[in-house]
């Protein structure tokens, strides 16, 4: 698929075909494009932790996402908790902030990251959604995830059973200005 027909045609799919499963080659194919992604020098932050048991889904659904969120996720292949490690991109060698964003970095080297995932699998033919409502205590409590990593987003990943349409986009001019 040509790049910008990937970049146009992914959307968030909430509903999920569950007769249909995702190899793990295919999950770790994906997540081997996403490290190509950019990171503060190099440091690649961004961590997967990649749930294909229908049985820890099933947990995850009911214990670490809000109701809708978990319909929403209902039937799809594989569920990716998205985090990074602390305290490395944006940090100096001694551990002093290399500046005011600190963590935000790592935070942001995960987003890049993770664009590459979600447009590698829609370019494989798999949908994806990105969930923010997400409870980070309980996934760390069932995932055995410590505290030197934070829990970002929790990424539903399967076959579509749906076709959505587009939300509708700001234009450039209202979110760029040039100087
Ligand atoms: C950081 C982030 C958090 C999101 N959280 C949720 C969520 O909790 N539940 C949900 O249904 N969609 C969630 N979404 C999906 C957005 O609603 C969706 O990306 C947006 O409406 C644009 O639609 P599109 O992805 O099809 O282009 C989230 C997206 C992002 C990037």
């Amino acid at each position: 698929m040509e790049f910008t027909n990937v970049v146009e045609t992914r959307r968030s799919v909430r509903e999920y075909d569950a007769s249909r499963k995702v190899e793990r080659s295919v999950v770790e194919e994906i997540i081997k494009e996403a490290s190509y992604a950019p990171s503060w020098k190099n440091s690649q932050t961004a961590r997967y932790h990649c749930i294909m048991s229908e049985d820890i889904i099933k947990e995850v659904e009911q214990e670490c996402l809000p109701e809708f969120n978990a319909k929403n996720a209902d039937g799809a292949s594989a569920i990716i908790v998205a985090s990074f490690v602390n305290h490395r991109s944006g940090f100096e060698r001694d551990g002093r902030k290399s500046n005011e964003l600190g963590d935000g970095w790592g935070c942001y080297d995960l987003g890049l990251n993770n664009m590459i995932f979600l447009l590698k699998a829609h370019e494989l033919g798999l949908s994806t959604l990105v969930m923010g409502l997400r409870d980070e205590k309980k996934i760390k409590e069932l995932l055995n995830i410590g505290d030197e990593e934070t829990i970002v987003s929790v990424i539903a990943l399967g076959y579509s059973d749906v076709q959505p349409s587009m939300p509708k986009r700001k234009d450039v001019d209202s979110v760029a200005k040039f100087y």
